[in-house]
């Protein structure tokens, strides 16, 4: 079970560095079943990996650009990423695809670049409100999943996490339904089968949109979700603990 906080362009260094601290201080009674993880922004990187530094704390980078050197001004890379003492790399966040204009191809030159320097890549995809109100959501779906992970092998998908956040549903305190969750989670499930068999099916698939911990228990349960990527809700430790006491009732 995987609780990740993604704070966006959030929190100072210092900021960043008490929260760390004051989570590991609270979080004895969360037992290893439940993964506590944070994506914090690029200056907060490394302070973040050396204050978790040996704890249980795992710590990802919220973007990278595909090559490892050149003239990208404003931009980071795997490299770089490793070097800052991380291990972990979000990819195609709903804000880098609709905000930033990074389309599918883009992105599966991000994760195959990952990849290949030895990151952990967290892949998100999601749908937006006029696909669901088209019903073209598994389309959408599958769609991103093709483009953007198909040239992927069975052991690079052993590699591989995928978030489900449907668009309308990040910061919008609008959550999925539960059946939303888990007809959207099947569908991905399929696909990553389809596409790689057994490896493909044990993808872990976390589901993230306006989760908190009034809401997160009822999604953690079902059968198809293996954790929650949470943006809003992760920002203090007290509100991030709570969504991971309901991972831990449900792990
Ligand atoms: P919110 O939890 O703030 O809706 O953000 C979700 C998200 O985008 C996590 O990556």
């Amino acid at each position: 079970m995987i609780v990740a906080g993604n704070w966006k362009m959030q929190k100072t260094c210092g900021e960043a560095r008490s929260w760390v601290e004051d989570l590991l201080a609270a979080s004895g009674p969360i037992s290893a079943k439940v993964r506590l993880r944070v994506y914090p922004s690029f200056v907060a990187l490394e302070t973040v990996a050396r204050s978790a530094n040996g704890s249980r704390l795992e710590v990802g980078a919220q973007n990278l650009h595909p090559e490892r050197s050149g003239a990208f001004t404003g931009e980071v890379s795997a490299p770089m990423i490793l070097d800052a003492g991380v291990e972990r790399v979000l990819i195609g966040h709903s804000e880098r695809r609709h905000l930033f204009g990074e389309d599918d191809a883009f992105l599966a030159k991000k994760v195959r670049a990952a990849l290949d320097s030895g990151l952990l890549p967290l892949f998100c995809i999601g749908e937006d409100l006029a696909e669901r109100e088209a019903g073209r959501t598994n389309e959408v779906l599958t769609r991103q999943i093709e483009r953007g992970l198909g040239g992927l092998t069975p052991v690079d998908a052993a590699r591989l996490e995928v978030a489900y956040e449907p668009v309308w549903a990040i910061g919008t305190g609008k959550v999925a339904s539960t059946e939303q969750v888990a007809e959207a989670h099947a569908e991905i499930r399929e696909t990553l089968g389809r596409l790689w068999g057994a490896p493909g099916r044990a993808v872990p698939l976390l589901y993230g949109g306006s989760v908190k911990a009034s809401n997160a228990g009822e999604i953690l349960v079902l059968p198809a979700v293996d954790g929650v990527l949470v943006g809003g809700a992760s920002l203090d430790v007290p509100g991030f603990l709570a969504i991971a006491e309901q991972a831990e009732k449900c792990a």
